[in-house]
C-alpha cells in the first residue's frame, strides 16, 4: 500500500474524504489498525493512563514513549505514524523543542510528532518544521495542562471561541499539517474547521472536523472505569479478555487444557507451530 503523507492530509482537506486516527502502542495493534485502512496513527502519551497506569499524562517520559513508539512504527506499512511529544520535553523554547523531536524521529522512525498548545507553542511548532519535521498541533482541551485548566473542562464555549480560534490559527501559521481540536463544542470545531486551511482532528469535537481521532483502548471497551461521553463503543474487548481469562483457568484446573492437541509427542513428527 501507498504511505500516507502530509500531503495526502491536505488533500483530504480539499477533497472533502475525512481522515481516521486511532492511538496506538504496541506493534499488535498498529498492524490491525494499519490493515484495517486507518490513516494515521498515535503514540499517544495517553500511555501514561493505558500503559503505565497513571491518573494523568504529566508523568510520562520521552524514555517511556520512546520504546512504544518504535513498535507502532514497526506494525505500519501504510498509516502515517505520529509521536506524542510528552510534558516537560519541550516548553522551555524551541530549542528545546527541536531537540525532543529529532530524538522520536531518530529514535523511533515516526512520520511526524505532535506536541500541545496554540499561540504559547507557535515558535517551538515553527522550530521543528523547519527542520523538515511534520508538526500536529493540539489546542481546545489539552491533557497536559488539566491543572492549569482546572480538569477535565470543555473549551472553547461561548466567546472563548475566539481564544480557541486563535490558537488553532497559530498552530496552522507555525506550519503545523494538521491539528487536534479536543473536547470543545461541535459549533465552535466547525467554525474553526471553516477558518482554517489545515485539516482539523476532532477528539470530541464533534462532526464538522476533517477527520476523527480517539484513544483505541476506549473506543474498544477495553479501559476500566469511565470513558468520555464522545467515545463510542466499537467492541467490548475486557469482557472478552476477562471471559478468556476465565475460561482458561477453569480448563488448567480442571486438566482439559493441555489435551492432546496442544501437547507435543514423542511419536509424531509435528512441527513446533501452526497457523493461527
Ligand atoms: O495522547 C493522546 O492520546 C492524545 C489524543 C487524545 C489527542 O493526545
Ligand atoms: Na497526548
Amino acid at each position: 500500500p501507498k504511505r500516507v503523507r502530509i500531503r495526502h492530509f491536505a488533500r483530504a482537506k480539499e477533497q472533502g474524504i475525512t481522515i481516521t486516527g486511532l492511538t496506538s502502542y504496541d506493534v499488535l495493534t498498529a498492524q490491525i489498525f494499519d490493515e484495517a485502512g486507518i490513516d494515521f496513527l498515535l503514540v499517544g502519551d495517553s500511555a501514561g493512563n493505558t500503559v503505565l497506569g497513571y491518573d494523568t499524562t504529566l508523568p510520562v517520559t520521552i524514555d517511556d514513549l520512546i520504546p512504544l513508539t518504535r513498535g507502532v512504527v514497526r506494525g505500519v506499512k501504510r498509516a502515517l505514524v505520529v509521536a506524542d511529544m510528552p510534558f516537560g520535553s519541550y516548553e522551555t523554547g524551541a530549542d528545546e523543542a527541536l531537540h525532543t523531536a529529532f530524538r522520536f524521529m531518530k529514535e523511533t522512525g515516526a512520520h511526524a510528532v505532535k506536541l500541545e498548545g496554540g499561540v504559547r507553542s507557535a515558535e517551538q511548532i515553527r522550530r521543528i518544521v523547519s527542520a523538515g519535521i511534520p508538526v500536529m498541533g493540539h489546542v481546545g482541551f489539552t491533557p497536559q495542562s488539566e491543572h492549569g485548566l482546572g480538569g477535565h473542562v470543555i473549551q472553547g464555549r461561548g466567546s472563548a471561541v475566539d481564544q480557541l480560534l486563535a490558537d488553532a490559527k497559530a498552530v496552522e501559521e507555525a506550519g503545523a499539517f494538521a491539528v487536534v481540536l479536543e473536547m470543545v463544542p461541535a459549533e465552535a470545531a466547525e467554525r474553526v474547521t471553516a477558518e482554517l486551511s489545515i485539516p482539523t482532528i476532532s477528539v470530541g469535537a464533534g462532526p464538522h472536523c476533517d477527520g476523527q481521532l480517539v484513544v483505541w483502548t476506549d473506543w474498544a471497551g477495553l479501559t476500566s472505569g469511565r470513558i468520555p461521553k464522545f467515545v463510542k463503543q466499537y467492541a467490548n474487548l475486557r469482557t472478552v479478555l476477562f471471559d478468556a481469562a476465565v475460561a482458561y483457568k477453569a480448563d488448567v484446573e480442571s486438566g482439559a487444557y493441555p489435551d492432546e492437541a496442544h501437547s507435543y509427542s514423542d511419536e509424531t513428527a509435528e512441527k513446533a507451530h501452526r497457523e493461527r
